[in-house]
This record gives structure tokens, C-alpha cells and sequence, in this order.
């Protein structure tokens, strides 16, 4: 038997909730105040007693942030590093990787704009070839197709678990056993996934994931991490280096260091290191499949709901599906319904039609309007957000 979820808890926990309708979680979810105030009174400490001295004598807090982030994810500490945003964390893998001249990347046709663009400049710098895998009749990646492209010269699987333009989940797992049973790389885009669903390395059998705080953790914003699975590190050469990355031993000798923090730099937000890790304590006590299945069942109520509404087509495709609700109404722009609703105190977020140019050319549609709920939100919000969205429509 499944418990009731605490959502007045929930909402007391978080102090937005009092001022705003907040839909925008797969931009930036609300903090709650936990992580919040772990935020402030680190920096209020560096405030008063000094960065470098805080940081020494918060140490193990700070440590902390590893272990919490390798339970969350079912791997070890070693295996995590710290990084300000997931697309620090997705390059600095990407760019480790020894891609020659004719190898092959095959990518899922959802992927981030920013990873894109890195895609891109590794083909044109390197002249590696990128394969956009095919979709099923869901509109998730076709896994049977997957199979049947792989070849001597592939030498990465790239997927994005959730993009951020749909309300799809992509089949990560199932794309991790045919990356295993080929020997191939797979990294995996878990940006969106992360705090919002289960995502277990090894069950999906990734080798490589980057996500970030300021999503579904609720955390700061600035903050992100890698992981790197412990047999693929050595196969890995940082793109650049630092003194945290590499130990100097000689006047010309230096050694990397033996676990995935040679991806990282030494400076950055200590305060926001701590905080993610609250955030990762704090979902964790929630409990991944407790805040997995209240968030698909807001996200269907609010499907039903829009569908039911005159000239409101719902975008979202995929066999599973979650928070992230995609649609577009067909007398008003997403934009300036965004612009509406943001007066009336609700946030939703758009999709515009030139975010991923694979994924428009394939399932054309205009700029969408996206709905990102996360456990906190309530049936009263779906409700008001409804009849305000009904109003502007007339
Ligand atoms: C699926 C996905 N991947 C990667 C990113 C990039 O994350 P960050 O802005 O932390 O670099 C985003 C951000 O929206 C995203 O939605």
C-alpha cells in the first residue's frame, strides 16, 4: 500500500508556493526551504568568516555532496563530479572521448540544443559522422533501429532520458542493454530525469550522465554533476586540466587524479555544492518512486483537462510519459499566452520551434507552451490555471 502524499507538507516547504502558481520546473523548479536556507547561511558564514575557512571547517559537509549524489544515482563517490551546469558536465565528457576521423555517433533526435551544437563541432572539427536514430510510432527512440545502425566504426550511443521540449521519457534502459551487449559508450542526457524519476546507472546501464541541480532536485541553480562509470575513466582524457584534475610531481611531470573529479575545477560555489547536496538528501527523503508517481498523475489530469479545452492540442508523444505537459493553442501564440499567464501569476514556459532542428524537421509543429509540474504543485493550481487559460482563449 502506497502512503498518501504529504502535500501540505510539501507546500510549507515551500515558501514560492505562497506567491505564485509555479509550472516552470523543467526550467528552474522552486527551492525548497531546506536547500534554501543551507544556501544562505553558507554564504552568510563566508560572509563573515571567509571563504577559504568556511570551506575547511564545512568540509565534510561539503564531502557529503558525493556520497548523496552516488546514492541518488546507484553508483560510488569516486565515480562523481561536481560541475556548475549539465552542459559543463556533458562536455567535459564529450570532449574526453577519443573520436577519430569516419566514427560514428548514433544520437537520439530529442537532444538539447547546447549538446547539439557540441555535436556539431566535433563533426566539423574532427569529421566524425552523427546518425539521428530514428523515432517508433511513439515518437520515442526506436530501439530496434538503434540495434540494426550500430557498426565497427560507432563508438558512442548518446540519449537524452527526457527532453526538454516533450513530455516523453525515452527508453534509457532498454538503449543501455544494446550499448552493452555492442561495448559501446552510452551517455546519457539526465538532466531532466534527475529528481523527477528513478535513474539507477546501473539498471539503465549508462556509462556516462550529466544532470543538473536547478531542475527536478530543486537545487540551486549553477550547480550540476557527471558521472563516470570507474572501468571507462582511464579510457578518458580530460580536454583540459587543472591543479585539482592533476597532481604536479615534477617541473614537467603531472598525474591525473584517480577518480572523476579530474573533471572538475577547484573553484566554484561551495555554498551551492552543499546545497545540491541537501537537495539530493532532501528528494531522497521523499522518496524517487513517490515523487515519480505523483508527478504523472498531476501531469495526466492536466492532459485531460487541456485536451477538454476548444483549440487546445496536447503535443506530448512517447509510451511513457511525465511532468513535462507540451501544447499549443490554435488562435493565440505560446508566447503570449506565456506572457499572459506570467501576469496572472502562473509560470509556464515555450518551446520555440527552432530549439532542436532534428526533432522539428521530423514531427513539424508551431512553438509550444510547456507545463513543467513537480510534485508540490496541486489540483487547485491545475484548476485556476485552467480557468484562467479558458478566459484567455474566450
Ligand atoms: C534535456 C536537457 N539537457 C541539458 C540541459 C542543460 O542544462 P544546463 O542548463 O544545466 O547546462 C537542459 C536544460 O534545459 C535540458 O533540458
Amino acid at each position: 500500500m502506497t502512503l498518501p502524499f504529504d502535500l501540505a507538507r510539501a507546500r510549507r516547504e515551500t515558501r514560492g508556493c505562497e506567491g505564485v502558481t509555479h509550472f516552470n520546473n523543467a526550467g528552474a523548479a522552486l527551492p525548497p526551504a531546506p536547500v534554501a536556507d543551507a544556501l544562505y547561511g553558507y554564504l552568510r558564514q563566508e560572509e563573515l568568516e571567509g571563504g577559504y575557512e568556511v570551506m575547511e571547517r564545512r568540509h565534510g559537509e561539503l564531502e557529503h555532496f558525493y556520497a548523496a549524489a552516488a546514492t541518488l544515482l546507484g553508483c560510488d563517490p569516486a565515480e562523481i563530479a561536481f560541475a556548475d551546469s549539465a552542459t559543463r558536465a556533458w562536455n567535459a565528457a564529450f570532449y574526453a572521448l577519443d573520436l577519430r576521423p569516419g566514427d560514428r555517433i548514433l544520437a537520439g533526435s530529442a537532444e538539447y540544443g547546447s549538446s547539439l551544437a557540441a555535436l556539431l563541432h566535433r563533426q566539423h572539427q574532427l569529421g566524425v559522422e552523427i546518425v539521428w536514430l530514428p523515432d517508433d510510432a511513439r515518437g520515442q527512440t526506436d530501439v530496434a533501429a538503434l540495434a540494426s545502425l550500430i557498426d565497427a566504426r560507432t563508438k558512442l550511443i548518446f540519449l537524452t532520458q527526457v527532453p526538454s521540449g516533450n513530455g516523453l521519457v525515452n527508453p534509457a534502459a532498454a538503449v543501455g542493454r544494446v550499448a552493452k551487449d555492442a561495448g559501446i559508450p552510452y551517455l546519457l542526457d539526465a538532466c531532466q530525469a534527475l529528481g523527477q524519476l528513478p535513474v539507477n546507472v546501473d539498471e539503465i546501464g549508462c556509462d556516462l550522465l550529466c544532470g543538473t541541480g536547478r531542475k527536478y532536485l530543486r537545487a540551486p541553480r549553477g550547480t550540476g554533476l557527471l558521472y563516470v562509470r570507474r572501468s571507462l575513466l582511464e579510457t578518458l582524457t580530460p580536454h583540459e586540466l587543472n591543479h585539482h584534475a592533476a597532481f604536479l610531481v615534477g617541473t614537467h611531470r603531472y598525474r591525473l587524479r584517480p577518480d572523476a573529479r579530474r573533471f572538475e575545477c577547484w573553484e566554484r560555489s561551495y555554498a551551492g555544492q552543499l546545497a545540491l547536496g541537501v537537495a539530493i538528501d532532501y528528494a531522497l527523503a521523499w522518496g524517487l518512486d513517490a515523487i515519480a508517481g505523483r508527478i504523472v498523475e498531476l501531469a495526466a489530469e492536466l492532459r485531460r483537462q487541456l485536451s477538454a479545452l476548444d483549440g487546445v492540442t496536447v503535443a506530448d508523444r512517447g509510451a511513457q510519459q511525465c511532468g513535462i505537459v507540451t501544447f499549443h493553442a490554435a488562435k493565440t501564440s505560446a508566447e503570449t499566452l506565456q506572457r499572459q499567464l506570467a501576469e496572472r501569476g502562473i509560470n509556464l514556459s515555450t518551446v520555440p520551434a527552432s530549439a532542436n532542428p532534428v526533432f522539428t524537421q521530423r514531427h513539424p509543429q508551431p512553438p509550444l507552451l510547456r507545463a513543467s509540474l513537480h510534485y508540490y504543485n496541486s489540483r487547485e493550481e491545475i484548476g485556476r490555471f485552467i480557468d484562467e487559460l479558458r478566459k484567455l482563449l474566450g
